[in-house]
């Protein structure tokens, strides 16, 4: 399948085992199946600690699957790419920048210079 065909995102038999601050392992994700088609709305529900978040990492490439596999367009996550936007569950923003200066922080810190970071 190519990435105009492939759903938008898949996850297979994904897992994501964390190591505690005790020495322990916590497996927050387990054994996933999920399929996203193009033009999908999805909304994931369960309570709090059941791996909503662990997920959604998985997706945008903050995290490795421990176990599995996770495309997205068809293609496997590799780390932190440019086409998957992740708005995180606590504000994830500079409070002492403007709006404009937080938007811009992106690219800017990609290396762009600062015209193209503001176009
Ligand atoms: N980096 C980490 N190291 C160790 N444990 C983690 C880590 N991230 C998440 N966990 C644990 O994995 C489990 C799932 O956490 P996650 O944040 O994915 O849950 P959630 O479904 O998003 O919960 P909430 O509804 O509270 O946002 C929790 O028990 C959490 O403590
Ligand atoms: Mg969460």
């Amino acid at each position: 399948m190519n990435s105009h065909t492939s759903p938008a995102i898949e996850l297979r038999g994904a897992s994501k085992t964390f190591r505690t601050p005790s020495g322990g392992l916590h497996t927050a994700v387990r054994d996933l199946d999920l399929t996203v088609g193009r033009g999908e709305f999805v909304a994931v529900v369960g309570p709090t600690g059941c791996g909503k978040s662990t997920t959604l990492t998985l997706v945008s490439g903050l995290e490795e699957p421990t176990e599995g596999d996770v495309l997205v367009a068809g293609e496997p996550v590799r780390g932190i790419g440019d086409k998957v936007g992740f708005v995180f569950q606590q504000d994830a923003v500079f409070p002492w920048r403007t709006v404009l200066s937080n938007v811009m922080a992106g690219p800017r810190f990609r290396g762009a210079p600062k015209a193209e970071a503001r176009e």
